[in-house]
C-alpha cells in the first residue's frame, strides 16, 4: 500500500489526485557517512558511525554510503565493519578513478551481503583543467578503466560524473555512456557545487536518458548540494526527469551549505504523493531518532525551524494557530508529528498565546479555574509572557497557584 496514506494531508489531496497510483519506487541512498561526514567538524567515531548505520539499515536505507574507504585506516575500518553488521542495506564506498583507491574500496564492502563500488572522477571544464589537469579523452578513458576495474570486484558499481551540472552536454553523454558500456548500473550526476535549479535538472535527465544509448540499463541518480538552497527541489525535480536514486543525508548534513536532507525528501514525497507518485522504502517513524543522533554524534545542532526535524516543527505559538490546532490539527499541520517519531505537536506558551490554547494548557496542568479567576490568570500570563521570553509550565503553574492563593477559592 501506500505509506502516504497515514499523512495527516495526505488524504485530501489523494481525493482531488489526478496522477495514476502505480507509485515508482525511488531509492534512497544516504551518504550521511560519507559527504555528511566531510562537513567540517562533523567527524565521528568508529563507534558513532557503526551506530548511525545501524539506525539506517533499520530504518529502511536502501544504499548507505558507508565512507571513503582510500581517505584513512580508519575510514577504511569503519566500511568494513559496517560491510560486516549491514543486515539489508546495500553498503557502498566511494573511490576516485584510481585502480588503488577502487581496490581499497572493493576490499572494504567485500563483507557486505550486497556491496556496491561507487566511484566518480570530474567531468566539468573547469575541474579537468584545473583539478585534475587531464584532457577530457583521458578522463573519458578513466571513465571507462575505472568501471571496469569495480566491476572486478562487484556487480554492483556506481558512477558519478563530478560537477555534473556545469559539464559540457555532449561530453557529459559520451561518459555516461562510457561508463554504462563498461558495467556501471547506476548512474550519478551530482550537483557538486549547488548550482543548478529544479527546471534544469530535470531537462538534464531528460535530455541525457533520451541521448545516451542503452541508458535504460542503468538506474540514475541525484545528487545535490544546498548552496543555494534548492538541494531537495532540484532532488525532486530530478526524479520528475526519470531519475529513481536520491543521494541524501540526515539533517541534511554535508559539505559546506550541506546535501539535501533525507528527511525533507521522505516527508515530501509521503506527504504530497498526489504529485509526487514515488514509494521509498524509508520507515518515516525513525525520522527524528536519526536527526538526533546525527545531531548528537556530530555536535551539529540542528537549527529550530528545520523542516521535518526542528524543534519548532510541529511547535505552535500564535494564538490564531493553536486555537484552530485545538479544533482540528489538519488546519495547521500537513504531517502528523508521531508520523515522524515526534511525540506530539506542541503548543508554545508565549504572548502569541490566545485562551483556547491557556485554558487548555491549564487543564493538562490539573488546573480547573472559575471565569473570574480565568480571566486574571489569563491577564497575568500575557503580562509575564511579555517580559520573559520562554513561558515555562512551571511559570504557570506558579502564576495559577499565587492566583488561587490571593483569591483564596
Ligand atoms: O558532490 C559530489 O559530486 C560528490 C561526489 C563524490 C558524488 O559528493
Ligand atoms: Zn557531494
Amino acid at each position: 500500500g501506500t505509506p502516504a496514506a497515514t499523512s495527516a494531508g495526505n488524504d485530501a489531496a489523494n481525493t482531488n489526485s489526478s496522477v495514476s497510483s502505480e507509485a515508482e519506487h525511488v531509492r534512497i541512498f544516504d551518504t550521511t557517512l560519507r559527504d555528511g561526514e566531510q562537513s567540517p567538524g562533523a567527524s565521528m567515531t568508529f563507534e558513532e558511525k557503526l551506530q548511525v548505520a545501524e539506525l539506517l539499515d533499520e530504518m529502511g536505507v536502501d544504499i548507505i554510503e558507508a565512507g571513503f574507504p582510500i581517505a584513512s585506516n580508519g575510514d577504511f575500518e569503519s566500511v568494513q565493519e559496517i560491510a560486516r553488521r549491514s543486515k539489508n542495506s546495500v553498503i557502498a564506498g566511494l573511490s576516485r578513478a584510481a585502480f588503488k583507491d577502487i581496490d581499497r574500496c572493493g576490499e572494504a564492502v567485500k563483507p557486505a551481503g550486497q556491496p556496491r563500488i561507487h566511484t566518480f572522477i570530474s567531468t566539468s571544464p573547469i575541474h579537468m583543467k584545473f583539478k585534475l589537469q587531464l584532457e577530457p579523452d583521458e578522463v573519458l578513458q578513466h571513465v571507462s578503466e575505472s568501471v571496469a576495474r569495480a566491476r572486478n570486484w562487484v556487480d554492483d558499481v556506481e558512477w558519478s560524473a563530478e560537477d555534473g551540472t556545469r559539464t559540457e552536454f555532449e561530453f557529459l553523454c559520451r561518459c555516461v555512456e562510457a561508463a554504462i558500456k563498461a558495467g556501471a548500473t547506476t548512474i550519478n550526476i551530482p550537483d557538486t557545487v549547488g548550482y543548478t535549479t529544479p527546471l534544469e535538472y530535470r531537462e538534464l535527465f531528460i535530455k541525457v536518458r533520451e541521448t545516451v544509448p542503452n541508458a535504460d540499463k542503468a538506474v540514475f541518480s541525484v545528487h545535490c548540494h544546498n548552496d543555494l538552497g534548492l538541494a531537495v527541489a532540484n532532488s525532486l525535480a530530478g526524479v520528475a526527469g526519470g531519475a529513481r536514486q536520491i543521494e541524501c543525508t540526515i539533517n541534511g548534513l554535508g559539505e559546506r551549505a550541506g546535501n539535501a536532507a533525507l528527511e525533507e525528501i521522505v516527508m515530501a514525497i509521503r506527504t504530497r504523493h498526489d504529485v509526487l507518485p514515488y514509494t521509498t522504502s524509508i520507515k518515516p517513524q525513525f525520522l527524528m531518532r536519526a536527526s538526533k543522533l546525527v545531531g548528537a554524534v556530530t555536535n551539529f545542532p540542528v537549527q529550530y525551524n528545520k523542516a521535518i526535524v526542528g524543534k519548532n516543527a510541529f511547535a505552535h505559538e500564535s494564538g490564531i494557530h493553536q486555537d484552530g490546532m485545538l479544533k482540528n490539527a489538519e488546519t495547521y499541520e500537513i504531517m502528523k508529528p508521531e508520523d515522524v517519531g515526534v511525540k506530539a505537536t506542541s503548543l508554545v506558551m508565549g504572548k502569541h498565546s490566545g485562551r483556547h490554547a491557556f485554558r487548555e494548557k491549564l487543564s493538562d496542568l490539573g488546573f480547573e479555574l472559575g471565569d473570574n479567576a480565568f480571566a486574571d490568570a489569563f491577564r497575568r500570563f500575557k503580562d509575564l509572557a511579555d517580559r520573559k521570553k520562554n513561558v515555562y509550565d512551571e511559570d504557570i503553574e506558579a502564576l495559577v497557584e499565587d492566583e488561587i492563593s490571593t483569591r483564596g477559592d
